[in-house]
């Protein structure tokens, strides 16, 4: 397995391009099911993620064709000769299940693994399977499996309550609901930036949707969708990470394509550490002068709060800021595994529960730290550009599944990074 060796930096200077979400994508791509035209998708990030879903895709019979360096994805579903999501596919990649609402709208029938638990928490898929049956459908547990039927002459429409927010399922009960027949409500929908992107993307294929990016989206459902290209949105999360580079770092970096408007929440936490954010009209700039950051206190919500999947990088900042800081994750349970790494490297936190309290120190010591899940590894990643000496981040495989061509981003700024080939 691969390994991340960074060294310890000075300020950083340049421009960093941000690639389109792997969250969107990773919806989007699905979504070519529910039409025998062909989707393509353009600014798509070069991922392990997404060659996961293109394999799972083409397992039932999709066609998917990567193009221009794997930034645009050519797909066609006109022949889904397979309605099987196998074990072996899906529980690489939670992801997974958004095959599921698709491929029952349009079929009418599906059997999807259940992806089971993951690194940051239980994760359970409740919330689509109740979003689905609200749509009509018929659903049996069988040995690991979910087989979902749709009632003679398809899904029909219906009103969903999501007892609490969940991006997946309510991308799955929106691609589904584009095709039952009359009208659907999602309530307690979730509002993040990727959702609007797919109702966009459903609405140029003609699906009926109002109200995406607030809590109640309505669809009418209608016979067929056809084919359409889409550019996929700005990855939020990439962005906020490379943000945090010159934050943690000192100096000035561009991040091309960022708007502030996809991590206010975030922002605002940013410049309450101390760091200047600058909105160009295509681009974020990013200013840390010599001023140490400050310790903000941070609490993860559903978009518009603070993204969960910035907490482990934002508690990387809080690492070298004056004074204590308390990070509370509500989204998942388990999610400070990066915590006893960022320990290793001379880091002052103490987890209690969701609760993590860390208390800034002047300065971080590079050491061999292990990467445990996406967000968590490119924390250390951003600790370790901090730290004084050498960081080697290994399990980097976490890695390869977020973030495209890290090394040569973070290098092209003055980092000092790079990726070590197990022989
Ligand atoms: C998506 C993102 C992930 C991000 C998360 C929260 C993708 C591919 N992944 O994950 O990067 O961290 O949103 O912003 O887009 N829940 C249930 N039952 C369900 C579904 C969810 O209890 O059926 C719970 C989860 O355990 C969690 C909360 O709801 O506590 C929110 O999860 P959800 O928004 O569904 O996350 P994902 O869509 O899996």
């Amino acid at each position: 397995m691969d390994s991340i060796l960074v060294t310890g930096n000075g300020p950083l200077k340049g421009q960093i391009p941000i690639a389109g979400a792997k969250n969107a994508c990773l919806t989007l791509m699905p979504a070519t099911m529910l039409s025998e035209e062909p989707l393509t998708l353009t600014n798509a990030p070069r991922l392990s993620d997404i060659r996961t879903m293109t394999t799972l895709l083409q397992s039932l019979g999709a066609e998917v064709s990567t193009l221009q360096d794997g930034q645009v994805l050519a797909m066609s579903s006109h022949d889904i000769n397979n309605h099987t999501a196998d074990y072996d596919i899906v529980r690489k990649m939670r992801a997974s299940i958004l095959v599921l609402g698709p491929m029952l709208a349009r079929d009418g029938h599906a059997v999807v693994s259940l992806p089971g638990g993951c690194a940051i928490g239980a994760r359970p898929v409740d919330l689509h399977l109740k979003a689905l049956e609200a749509l009509g459908a018929q659903l049996d547990l069988k040995d690991g499996y979910v087989h979902a039927k749709a009632p003679l002459g398809g899904l029909k429409g219906g009103v969903i309550d999501f007892p609490l927010v969940s991006v997946g399922a309510t991308e799955n009960a929106l691609m589904a609901a584009t095709l039952a027949k009359g009208t659907t409500i999602i309530n307690n929908a979730a509002r993040e930036p990727e959702i609007v992107d797919l109702a966009q993307c459903l609405r140029k294929m003609g699906a009926q949707i109002e109200g995406e990016g607030t809590s109640t989206i309505t669809i009418q459902g209608v016979d067929r969708l056809h084919g359409a290209t889409h550019p996929v949105v700005t990855d939020r999360i990439e962005l906020g990470t490379y943000m945090l580079a010159p934050a943690i770092c000192g100096g000035e970096v561009e991040l091309l394509g960022g708007k502030r408007s996809l991590i206010e929440a975030f922002c605002n936490k940013l410049e309450a550490a101390g760091v200047e954010i600058t909105e160009n009209e295509n681009s974020l700039t990013v200013r840390r002068g010599d001023n140490r950051v400050k310790a903000v206190d941070v609490v993860t919500e559903p978009f518009p709060g603070f993204p969960t999947d910035l907490q482990a990088q934002m508690m990387a900042l809080m690492c070298t800021a004056e004074g204590t800081s308390v990070l509370e994750e509500k989204i998942f349970e388990n999610r400070f595994m990066h915590a006893p790494e960022l320990i290793r490297m001379g880091a002052q936190i103490d987890v209690q529960g969701g609760h993590a309290t860390v208390t800034g120190v002047e300065g971080l010591k590079g050491a061999p730290v292990m990467a445990t899940d996406l967000r968590a590894s490119v924390s250390l990643i951003l600790a370790g550009l901090a730290a004084e000496g050498e960081t080697t981040v290994s399990r980097v495989y976490h890695l390869d599944r977020g973030y495209e061509h890290v090394v040569r981003k973070l290098s092209s700024v003055g980092a000092k990074i790079e990726r070590i080939q197990e022989q």
